[in-house]
């Protein structure tokens, strides 16, 4: 079962669109993507789908850097991009502010910046941002929660939530979203700190948890499915069970194909997608713009909401009725 999206937002691209920022026909297109890094299978399979998209069989020389969580060194790569005078630049920004003087280089550059799953919040800088809507997979996990709850008999929700890397937009939304509905309903929010979006990181946070909050909790939240993985280390080594039926509910964002197994598995209770695959619509805007035309300022991926079918429960977003999609050896097939 689907949930909604691929929302074309029509927008105002207008004002910054370069003059000329197209190679001549046959000519290879040269692309610069500045990677947030390889924190988690996420990152994995987005760094996959741009490679692939934008291979040299396909006429692209693409200059791959990869950032590793390091805010400095990523704007260091886009202007390095600018020294090389690429004909695009892709950003995939890992914290959402602090980005207009460097866009301003690449607009006096005459490059186009694309952005990629997180936003920039503090420019608009860039002609098109292709990603994930952070706050409505919040606002999904909770509103899920919520549903799943009512059918259980669970009355008290006691919730630790192990974060993303904090300033990032996929963090910022994820909470945003979560922490809200939470509040609406009266939750229990114990306690939030950040894993990084690591297996390491989520180990260590959910290690302290389980010291500090023992018997207390009876939710996590991991806002990626690695800070999962090291999050159900921590719970096996203290003894907590988690998974339907068992001590805790556990909430993951991401759904790649490890965290679906683990859906599969009966570990993670349900599991709410990022859509990493954002290259090929990277390209549809870079070949409106080598066509003069203007992009979509804005580009939603589509996104499913999975779990077993014991775990699959009616829910609504702001008066929108979701889809849950079941968790089958083909789903994870196809999966990334
Ligand atoms: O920005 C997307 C997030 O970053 C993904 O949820 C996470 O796995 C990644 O590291």
């Amino acid at each position: 079962m689907r949930k909604l999206t691929m929302i074309l937002a029509t927008a105002m691209v207008a004002t910054m669109l370069p003059a000329m920022a197209v190679s001549a026909e046959d000519e290879v297109i040269s692309v610069g993507f500045a990677q947030v890094g390889h924190e988690s299978d996420w990152r994995t399979a987005s760094t996959k789908s741009c490679q692939d998209v934008f291979s040299e069989e396909n006429g692209y020389d693409l200059k791959f850097v990869d950032c590793d969580n390091d805010e400095a060194a990523q704007k260091e790569a886009v202007r390095s991009f600018i020294e090389q005078e690429v004909d695009y630049i892709i950003i995939d920004p890992i914290i959402a502010t602090g980005w207009d003087t460097v866009l301003t280089e690449c607009e006096d550059a005459g490059i186009p910046v694309i952005v990629i799953d997180r936003t920039i919040d503090d420019s608009d800088k860039y002609v098109s941002w292709v990603g994930s809507n952070f706050k409505t997979e919040g606002q999904a996990a909770a509103e899920w929660l919520k549903a799943y709850a009512e059918k259980e008999g669970i009355d008290e929700l006691n919730i630790l939530t192990i974060s993303g890397s904090t300033g990032s937009s996929a963090q910022i939304g994820r909470s945003d979203g979560f922490n809200e509905v939470a509040e609406e309903n009266g939750w229990n929010l114990i306690d939030e700190q950040t894993g990084d979006f690591t297996e390491a990181g989520g180990q260590e946070v959910m290690e302290n948890y389980c010291k500090s909050y023992e018997g207390q909790f009876n939710v996590v939240v991991c806002q990626n499915d690695n800070e999962a993985f090291g999050a159900m280390t921590a719970m096996d080594n203290a003894g907590v069970t988690y998974g339907p039926g068992n001590d805790v509910i556990l909430i993951s964002y991401d759904a790649c194909t490890a965290g679906l197994e683990d859906v599969a598995a009966g570990k993670i209770t349900a599991d709410f997608e990022c859509n990493p695959l954002a290259a090929p619509f990277v390209e549809d805007v870079i070949k409106t713009l080598a066509a003069g035309e203007e992009p979509e300022k804005e580009v939603y991926m589509i996104e499913h909401w999975y779990a077993l079918p014991e775990q699959i429960v009616d829910f609504e977003i702001d008066g929108v009725p979701q889809e849950m999609t079941e968790v089958t050896d083909e789903v994870i097939e196809a999966q990334y």
